[in-house]
């Protein structure tokens, strides 16, 4: 399975370069690909906050490269290198609140910074670390597809359609995505009759990357809005909900793009498997409940307008980006370390506390 995957990776969206950073704008698909080029931590932070990449591991994959650049700005003014880079950890720590994946991802590098020895090139040392962050995630991509297809097939090992929600394929992560790689790696394995994706409104993830995504590759994909889930559980033959999560607490309480919680809440309803699929990158066990997660509320424009468009009346806006679904509607988690059912914090204590089983 490993090698057919690697085969089938065909999209990246993040490209360390050296001595900058490549960002394929996720704003300006499907309808242009873009790359932008990035220099500084301050321009990586701006890139975050601004959604050119967006989905919670690529966010923290990003910002360590922005430690990097961060670094060799320091090192080439002179002066406290250690004291200006703070500043810069300040800024990409607070470009998005939500996925945990990004303050991972800093203490990673800040672990890094604090265990040069003397003489040690920090510049270097760095961004071997950034590149092994990068490098870990596409790993944890491929352990968390082989286990979430074993998950699929071990109730039911004929083609059988799924639902989706945002983007969690290869434009969110270093590898080939997170809920979207174990749905591309089930298709490879002739599992899938029909991906249903949520548009994933205002900022539609689903309609402009996820549908992009799978149409690339061939994988049979159909668009929907996002207030057609319960009619399409009630009418169409679902097995699963597949989708990825920005941060997962103590007792498995996962927060993920709106809309997630009440796709949890139908899915319960219509008797649908709910399947969570995130790196261990992604939990933040000091935080015990979902209750304590900071979720992002966006700009009112979001919903004001669509491409520039004013189409809504001029009335105040409530646009929180996220939301916590509870872990008592979560039927799996799936993570590069193993699959927990029916997520307890005690299941979730013992899986984190296990090192790779890849
Ligand atoms: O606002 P976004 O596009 O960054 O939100 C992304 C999501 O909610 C994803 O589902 C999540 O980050 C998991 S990505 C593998």
């Amino acid at each position: 399975m490993r090698e057919r995957l690697l085969a089938a990776e065909k999209t990246t969206s993040i490209e360390w370069r050296g001595d900058h950073l490549c960002l394929l704008d996720q704003r300006q698909l499907p309808l242009q690909v873009v790359w932008q080029r990035f220099d500084s931590a301050a321009s990586v932070a701006q890139a975050i906050r601004a959604m050119v990449v967006r989905g919670a591991p690529a966010i923290g994959i990003s910002a360590a490269y922005g430690v990097v650049l961060g670094l060799r700005e320091r090192l080439n003014r002179g002066g406290d290198w250690r004291a200006a880079l703070d500043e810069d950890f300040a800024i990409l720590a607070g470009s998005r609140p939500t996925a945990v994946n990004l303050a991972w991802a800093l203490g990673q590098m800040r672990e890094r910074l604090a265990r040069l020895k003397p003489g040690e090139d920090a510049l270097a040392a760095l961004e071997a670390q950034a590149v092994a962050i990068h490098q870990s995630d596409r790993e944890a991509n491929l352990a968390m597809a082989q286990f979430g297809v074993e998950l699929i097939r071990k109730f039911n090992s004929a083609e059988q359609s799924f639902l989706t929600h945002c983007n969690t394929g290869a434009l969110a992560t270093g590898g080939f995505g997170t809920a979207l790689g174990v749905i591309r790696a089930a298709h490879l394995d002739g599992l899938v009759e029909r991906v249903y994706a949520d548009e994933t409104r205002p900022w539609l993830q689903g309609a402009r990357l996820t549908a992009w995504e799978l149409a690339n590759e061939s994988v049979p994909v159909v668009l929907n809005a996002d207030a057609a889930a319960a009619h399409l559980m009630k009418t169409r033959s679902i097995s699963w909900v597949v989708v990825g999560a920005d941060r997962i607490t103590a007792n498995g309480d996962v927060a993920n793009k709106i809309g997630t919680y009440q796709l949890a809440v139908l899915a319960m309803h219509h008797g649908v498997r709910f399947m969570v699929v995130a790196p261990s990158s992604s939990f933040d066990m000091a935080m015990e409940t979902g209750d304590d997660i900071p979720l992002e509320e966006r700009p009112a424009i979001e919903l004001l307008e669509l491409a520039g468009q004013r189409v809504a009346a001029d009335v105040p806006v409530f646009n929180p980006v996220f939301d916590v679904t509870p872990a008592d509607l979560i039927d799996a988690i799936v993570t590069e370390k193993g699959v927990v059912e029916r997520p307890t914090a005690d299941k979730l204590a013992r899986l984190m506390s296990r090192s790779r089983l890849h």
